[in-house]
């Protein structure tokens, strides 16, 4: 009966959420029956106290308060609400003290994906695309057409261990929010915000960008997946040394079909098509190798590896005619533009 109140909510997975949900429900408790007495009392006074047949003058009888009554109504919610301010300010303190012990993964949001980064250096995304069709830009395009959508990579915590969650954004505000953890901050360019939390469950959770931040914000989704501690352990060490080999070099035709990979995963596709001539927010990158392109300043300028180098680094620092200055900087490594840039040269 107690529990009924919590029926809307997800299960809860970290090691606060049982203490959020009994805040809750005691807040909803109390309110649902202050509720019910107030408008209770409002319906039943309105039938007795009605005006009845052949009573057209009479007068309501003359009275100015009751001492009593004031006192109970003012003493009873008072210490209600203080209860309520002392149970969830215990709350608040609990989910704003991050352990000094935490496991820290860096969290970056921007249009429309989210970046981990663990201590180790080990980088994963929530980039989502259409395999096999990046110009299919929804996850409904993408199932009418018979491929399969990438949700990209989970966000892999250990099982009772704390993580500080380090959090910002490149471009606009976005909200970090996990249901089942009881955790929700924005993360905001230019600064840091932080979280933490304890799984207490295995399993995979939701990861939601919950502030509108354009047009596939409802698709800035991602998959939280908690597992035992050794099990973590060893999937972080394992792809670190994955993450090693990103230094080692590619032939031309490996570079392409990594710099293919990475226009998805860097979210490159959300912005530019890379398909000749399709605007979508900047300009189209296939078949553009080699040509002479016009600035906003009147200025032309030859698409070479500079140049493309230069605009993946430094975004604005040159504008093509007709065109917004609206790409954030891009968090690559020298190795991953080179791919990059190989993919745009061999796009005809
Ligand atoms: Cu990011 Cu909404």
């Amino acid at each position: 009966m107690w529990q009924i109140m919590l029926a809307i909510l997800p299960e809860p997975a970290s090691s606060f959420a049982g203490e959020w949900d009994s805040v809750y429900s005691i807040v909803s408790w109390i309110t649902g029956i202050a509720f019910l007495l107030v408008e209770g009392a409002l319906i039943y006074f309105i039938f007795k106290y009605r005006r009845h047949k052949g009573e057209s003058d009479k007068e309501t009888p003359f009275f100015t308060h009751s001492t009593k009554m004031e006192i109970l109504w003012t003493a009873i919610p008072t210490v209600i609400v203080i209860f309520i301010f002392f149970i969830a300010a215990k709350n608040f303190v609990t989910i704003r003290t991050i352990p000094k012990d935490a496991l820290e993964i860096s969290v970056t949001g921007q249009k429309w994906q989210w970046t981990f980064v663990y201590p180790n250096g080990v980088k994963k995304t929530t980039a989502h695309y259409c395999e096999g069709d990046a110009n299919l830009k929804t996850l409904h395009d993408c199932e009418a057409a018979g491929k399969k959508w990438s949700w990209g990579d989970p966000l892999v915590v250990p099982l009772n261990k704390n993580v500080r969650i380090k959090l910002t954004s490149i471009d606009v505000i976005h909200s970090f929010f996990i249901p089942e953890f009881r955790v929700k901050q924005d993360a905001v360019p230019g600064t840091y915000n932080f979280l933490w939390f304890k799984p207490i469950k295995t399993g995979t959770f939701r990861l939601f960008c919950t502030e509108y931040c354009g047009d596939l914000h409802s698709q800035m989704l991602g998959v939280v997946k908690v597992v035992p501690e050794n099990e973590f352990n060893a999937w972080l060490a394992k792809e670190a040394s994955g993450a090693s080999e990103e230094g080692k070099e590619l032939s031309v035709e490996e570079l392409v079909e990594k710099g293919k990979g990475l226009v998805q995963k860097a979210g490159c596709t959300a912005c530019h098509a890379f398909v000749p001539g399709k605007r979508i927010v900047g300009p189209a990158l296939a078949g553009i190798f080699g040509k002479e392109v016009k600035l906003n300043n009147g200025q032309k300028v030859m698409v070479d590896e500079a140049y493309l180098m230069e605009s993946i680094k430094d975004p604005t620092a040159k504008i093509v005619a007709g065109f917004p200055p609206a790409m954030p900087p891009q968090n690559l490594s020298d190795n991953e533009i080179k791919a990059i840039i190989e993919y745009i040269k061999s796009l005809k």
